[in-house]
């Protein structure tokens, strides 16, 4: 990378990623900004489709892909992030593993370290539009994250959450098997012990 730039030199990504890069299979559309570093994994899975305008940027940690997901138009992922199968990203959504460093008042903001946390996003999400993902966080396995919603910690699976801060919405209940509100709860995070044994085996996959 050139001083300052936070995109690889055009001929690292024309020449030298493609030797490192898991991402044959997958379609990554022409205008997107692949701005990722040989030395840190860039995979993405089979049929993952990766939409125009969208900004995949590794340089600070890996950012891993899974099957068979969609991430839309003018998303910007900056690792460390690892999505899993089958998962939906709408459009505009923010995931940063990264943080500026920002606690020394003498030292601009820009010119302080780095921090990164990875954030899993489990298999089967779906996170609405312009949703912005802070680092450090899991979203757990069926989870849907509402449209414009910030997430700022852990989400559960089989849960739905949205607002900023993001807060539990509705539930999956093994019990009834439907998805049921949390009302009276709405300000607290839940978990109703969601360990995949307690889900009706015929619905999982
Ligand atoms: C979350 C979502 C799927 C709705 O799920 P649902 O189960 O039908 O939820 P409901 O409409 O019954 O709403 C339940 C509660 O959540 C609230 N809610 C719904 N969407 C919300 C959002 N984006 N942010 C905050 N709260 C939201 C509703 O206001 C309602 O609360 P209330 O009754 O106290 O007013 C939908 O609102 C959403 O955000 N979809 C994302 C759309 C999107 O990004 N599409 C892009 C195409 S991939």
């Amino acid at each position: 990378m050139a001083p300052g730039s936070a995109r690889p030199r055009w001929w690292v990504r024309s020449f030298v990623n493609p030797f490192f890069h898991k991402t044959k299979k997958a379609i990554i559309r022409r205008r997107t900004r692949i701005d990722v570093l040989p030395f840190r994994k860039f995979v993405v899975g089979e049929k993952t489709i990766i939409e125009d305008f969208a900004c995949i940027n590794n340089g600070m940690g890996d950012v891993i892909i899974g099957k068979n997901c969609m991430v839309g138009i003018s998303n910007v992922l900056i690792g460390p992030v690892t999505i899993g199968n089958n998962v939906i990203l709408a459009q505009h959504v923010g995931v940063s593993g990264l943080n500026h460093g920002y606690t020394d008042i003498h030292v601009p903001i820009r010119e302080q370290k780095c921090t990164a946390a990875e954030i899993k996003i489990e298999d089967d999400c779906w996170i609405g539009m312009n949703v912005v993902i802070t680092a450090g966080i899991t979203i757990g396995k069926h989870s849907i994250v509402a449209g414009g919603s910030v997430v700022t910690k852990d989400v559960p699976p089989y849960t739905i959450v949205g607002g900023n801060p993001a807060k539990i919405i509705k539930q999956y209940n093994p019990q009834t098997e439907q998805w049921e509100r949390t009302d009276g709860l709405k300000n607290e995070y839940i978990n109703i012990a969601y360990k995949n044994d307690d889900l009706p085996q015929s619905k999982l996959k």
